[in-house]
């Protein structure tokens, strides 16, 4: 891979960086929080800290004027009409998910760590559950249907604050740090961790995009974005974002992957679910 112009630029703006976060990896969870919030809003004075959960519509103007008339007619909807049909129907054994899910405004019990099998649990991994439970083979974490039920589910729980319980358990801890420090470890040709461009540089531009801050990064899954032309996950983002910059993606709903989302879910709290959205 070539470098392009851009990221040279970007990886010289970086170096002149000092350190953003002091502290960081060995802060408690609440720390790291008030740290985040904290730090963005030192960065942008003039957002209102929960405001990120526009991603990059919080502080671009233009760029929000053109989200919001895109809003009128939301690309997502036809995801959400179908997931609620597959939200509906039944699986093998007659239940539905309903029965796992009650109406599906569930997002804030996800993802949480479950002790007993010691891992985290996203909603993706309790629909499969929720299917093995009644009787249906799991789906791909790939597939349309995966996506648009998750699409179902962000719409019933729109509005809800993101309250995630304080990781305390060693497993908890341990999950958390895991997924702190894969958002924090450099990687790829480039040499960028996640922070890199999300913490120290938010709000630069990448080429003819800005960079959205960390804050707002679970909030508003499955996004329907313009590249795709199609609904996708969060972790289809996380891949995008890791082969950015030359670096392997790790498969959807992996441990990497889970872990990343409980820290950045827990990081994210007080914001609100504002799923789907339209991103670029
Ligand atoms: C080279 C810079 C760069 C790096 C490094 C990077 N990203 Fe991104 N990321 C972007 C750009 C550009 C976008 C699209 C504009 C935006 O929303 O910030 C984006 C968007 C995102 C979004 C969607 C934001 C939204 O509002 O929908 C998420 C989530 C995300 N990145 C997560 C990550 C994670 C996790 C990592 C580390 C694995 C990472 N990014 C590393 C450049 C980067």
């Amino acid at each position: 891979m070539i470098l392009k112009p851009g990221l040279i630029a970007m990886q010289t703006a970086l170096m002149a960086l000092t350190v953003a976060l002091s502290g960081f990896a060995s802060a408690t969870p609440a720390e790291d929080r008030e740290a985040m919030r904290a730090y963005y809003q030192k960065r942008f004075p003039a957002v209102e800290v929960n405001a990120h959960q526009d991603g990059v519509y919080a502080f671009d103007q233009n760029a929000r004027e053109q989200w919001l008339e895109l809003e009128d007619f939301p690309p997502y909807e036809v995801a959400v009409d179908e997931g609620e049909e597959l939200y509906n129907s039944p699986l093998a054994n007659g239940a539905s998910y309903s029965d796992c899910f009650g109406d599906g405004a569930v997002k804030n019990r996800y993802p949480h760590f479950d002790e007993g099998r010691g891992e985290v649990v996203t909603l993706e991994l309790a629909i499969n559950d929720c299917r093995e439970a009644h009787g249906s083979d799991p789906l791909s974490y790939k597939s349309a249907e995966m996506v648009r039920l998750s699409a179902y589910i962000a719409w019933q729980s729109r509005g809800q604050i993101i309250a995630m319980e304080e990781p305390e358990s060693a497993g908890a801890l341990a999950a958390y740090n895991e997924g702190k420090r894969f958002y924090t470890t450099r990687r790829g040709q480039l040499n960028f961790a996640c922070t890199s461009c999300h913490v120290q540089l938010a709000g630069n531009r990448l080429r003819a995009e800005h960079l959205s801050a960390s804050l707002g990064h679970v909030s508003h899954w499955p996004a329907y974005r313009l590249k795709w032309q199609d609904v996708g996950s969060l972790h289809r983002r996380f891949a995008r974002c890791n082969e950015q910059v030359g670096a392997e993606p790790f498969p959807r709903q992996s441990p990497e992957y889970r872990n990343l989302e409980y820290f950045l879910t827990y990081i994210s709290n007080g914001l609100t679910w504002n799923g789907p959205a339209i991103r670029k």
